[in-house]
């Protein structure tokens, strides 16, 4: 009788935990794969220019394909910018339960109160910010905090909700449902505003901006637009009806589709959310060379600093060797204004026919 029982025991009990165990392990593999592979790739995308997007200087104007090359901005302003005009942010609780408004994002939002002037400065999210750069800011009213729930919502399928595959992508379906229901500009914390005049002038003309990212698709760093937008309200609805667990898949490459199926609603913006490019030696060049990066043309810099491991925490570490990141932040936290944008240069970019 106990010799059956152990037996039993021997067959069941063990082989039940052992599967667990290895499933377990298995499936710890897979995570930390998934996240390495996702670093890994996101460094390799943008390394990479060319692909199927052309710049007006290469593009060959052909009014029967649909206007893809008709674009410039010298035409009259047709719109009016929205009203009020919002910059929104976007921040939920991190894993670490880091709430410390750091001294880079001080930055980023100064960069817009110099060179953006939007009516209002917004941070939408489920904590507020603590640290005396947070303070400072919301003791000048230069910001404010409203509160917003993570959305994790991304549709069903066969009647059971689907899962969000990355974390990240709240934050990227937040930027469009403020977009949708308020208008306005959405920009990451590592986004600095450089010619924000720019983006205004851009968002008179256009429905709604979008950032180009690398051959395979925009970025999600920066967007911008008029609540009424169809490509603003398309890409949204995107993460309900056709999302897919993937980190490029929604943010990327709908957003490039849209921009080629609604080409007359978005401006598609170069040398922001590619400028620096965050490949190798190309990344070293703007964070820990001189003059080798232009970024003074630009309505922006999407930076990606977390890639480059230069830390900057406090004013003091804008001193030193001087390097383009380090001076980019010096005129932002010093209020410096910059010589006129070379006329030569041009900013926009198209999806290829
Ligand atoms: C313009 O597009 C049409 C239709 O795709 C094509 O037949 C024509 O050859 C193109 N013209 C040029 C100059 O590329
Ligand atoms: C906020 O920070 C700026 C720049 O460091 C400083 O000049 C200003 O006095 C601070 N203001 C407040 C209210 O803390
Ligand atoms: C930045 O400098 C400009 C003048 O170049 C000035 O009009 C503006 O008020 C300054 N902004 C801040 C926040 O100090």
């Amino acid at each position: 009788m106990l010799v059956t029982h152990r037996r039993k025991f021997v067959l069941t009990v063990i082989p039940f935990c052992a599967g667990i165990f290895a499933f377990w392990t298995i499936s710890e593999v897979y995570h930390k794969r998934k996240a390495l592979l996702f670093e890994k790739t996101f460094r390799e995308q943008h390394s990479k220019r060319e692909g199927h997007y052309t710049r007006p200087e290469h593009a060959v104007a052909n009014q029967s394909q649909r206007n893809f090359h008709k674009h410039t901005l010298d035409e009259p302003p047709v719109y009016g910018l929205p009203k009020p005009l919002y910059l929104h942010y976007i921040r939920f609780k991190p894993k670490n339960g880091d709430t410390e408004f750091k001294f880079t994002d001080f930055l980023s939002v100064m960069s817009a109160v110099q060179y953006l002037k939007p009516d209002e400065i917004v941070l939408h999210g489920d904590f507020v910010p603590s640290g005396p750069y947070w303070l400072n800011l919301t003791s000048r009213k230069l910001i404010k905090h409203i509160s917003m729930e993570r959305p994790i919502d991304v549709g069903m399928r066969r009647r059971k909700p689907k899962k969000i595959g990355f974390i990240e992508h709240s934050a990227d379906i937040a930027k469009l449902d403020v977009l949708v229901e308020y208008g306005g500009i959405t920009a990451d914390f590592d986004v600095y505003f450089i010619r924000g005049e720019r983006i205004k002038e851009i968002l008179r003309r256009r429905k709604a901006v979008t950032c180009y990212g690398d051959q395979d698709g925009n970025n999600i760093g920066l967007v911008a637009g008029h609540k009424d937008s169809l490509f603003l309200w398309a890409w949204r609805r995107s993460y309900r009806d056709i999302y897919v667990d993937d980190w490029n898949f929604n943010q990327a490459f709908v957003s490039t589709y849209l921009s080629a199926v609604l080409p007359d609603e978005v401006y598609v913006v170069d040398h922001v959310c590619n400028n620096p490019f965050p490949a190798g030696n190309i990344l070293d060049q703007f964070f820990k060379q001189y003059g080798m990066i232009q970024w003074k043309d630009s309505a922006a810099i999407h930076s990606y600093q977390r890639l480059a491991g230069v830390a900057v925490d406090t004013s003091k570490d804008l001193e030193g060797e001087a390097t383009s990141f380090k001076e980019m932040l010096q005129y932002i936290y010093h209020n410096q204004s910059l010589p006129l944008v070379n006329p030569l240069f041009r900013d926009e970019i198209f999806a290829a026919p």
